[in-house]
């Protein structure tokens, strides 16, 4: 199965000269809620609300960027979320591939590199397959990392990291006296990847759904009543604006 995208225009970073670039998270997580809700209210398919929902991402992609947030990761599909009726299922599992058919030109001009977290194995093969040559043709980019949550599960990804590293120590490939914090997060589907700095959710629900349990440990959380599909750039600066007033101590004075 081949893809056929649009010609990728030469890369650029984008730049916002009208916000303030001192610090700026480097790395925001969000879970991107209320897709549902904003559907039912206006008397719509559930669907609706993701579809709505996607174009939000492309437009949060875009803000990221341009604000100089340099690792943007997106809970896009849980492992809880298989629960869901199979239609909506397989409504969520197409779009990636709309998402990537329809953008992926532009996160080359803008120079996104496209990776994903999660069990990536399991999803089924059109999805798979879509997401792959995304992850392939921007693999050189190096503007922002747009990290795709997809069929992922912290819990999961704790259990399989401890599977890993004990398999290891099994096999004297590691020694369980050099195990530490730092060990122990190269077991993890964010390998190499800095913690969020800031965690965003949306519609007024505040939780974490088994998103990134280890990573936010000192994480800055900031909750909005909006709903995903109402979301904005406006609002994305806000949360960041936000974070650029506090003040991370990570239990010290
Ligand atoms: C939660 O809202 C949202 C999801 C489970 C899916 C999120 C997916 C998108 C925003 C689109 C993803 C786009 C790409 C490119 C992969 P909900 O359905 O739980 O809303 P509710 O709580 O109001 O029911």
């Amino acid at each position: 199965m081949s893809f056929k995208f649009p010609f990728f225009k030469n890369k650029q970073n984008i730049k916002d000269d009208h916000f303030a670039s001192d610090n700026i998270p480097n790395h925001v997580a969000i879970i991107m809620d209320g897709n549902g809700r904003w559907a039912k209210k206006r008397g719509l398919p559930r669907i609706a609300g993701h579809k709505e929902g996607m174009d939000v991402v492309k437009k949060i992609v875009r803000a990221a960027s341009k604000c100089n947030v340099k690792i943007l990761t997106l809970y896009a599909f849980s492992t809880e979320n298989w629960k869901r009726p199979k239609s909506e299922v397989e409504y969520l599992m197409k779009l990636p591939k709309e998402f990537l058919h329809i953008y992926l030109p532009e996160m080359m001009e803008n120079n996104v590199r496209i990776e994903t977290i999660g069990d990536f194995d399991a999803l089924p093969d059109h999805t798979r397959k879509a997401v792959q040559y995304a992850k392939d043709q921007t693999k050189g980019n190096d503007g922002l990392l747009l990290n795709f949550a997809l069929n992922y599960g912290s819990r999961f990804e704790i259990m399989r990291a401890v599977k890993q590293l004990m398999a290891d120590i099994d096999s004297s490939e590691l020694s369980m006296d050099t195990v530490d914090e730092n060990t122990f997060s190269e077991y993890l589907y964010t390998k190499g990847l800095s913690d969020p700095d800031l965690l965003i959710r949306t519609s007024g629900e505040q939780r974490l759904s088994n998103f990134l349990l280890w990573q936010v440990a000192y994480s800055e959380f900031w909750f909005t009543d909006v709903l995903w599909p109402d979301f904005s750039e406006e609002i994305f600066k806000t949360a960041l604006q936000d974070y650029q007033q506090r003040k991370r101590r990570y239990g010290g004075i």
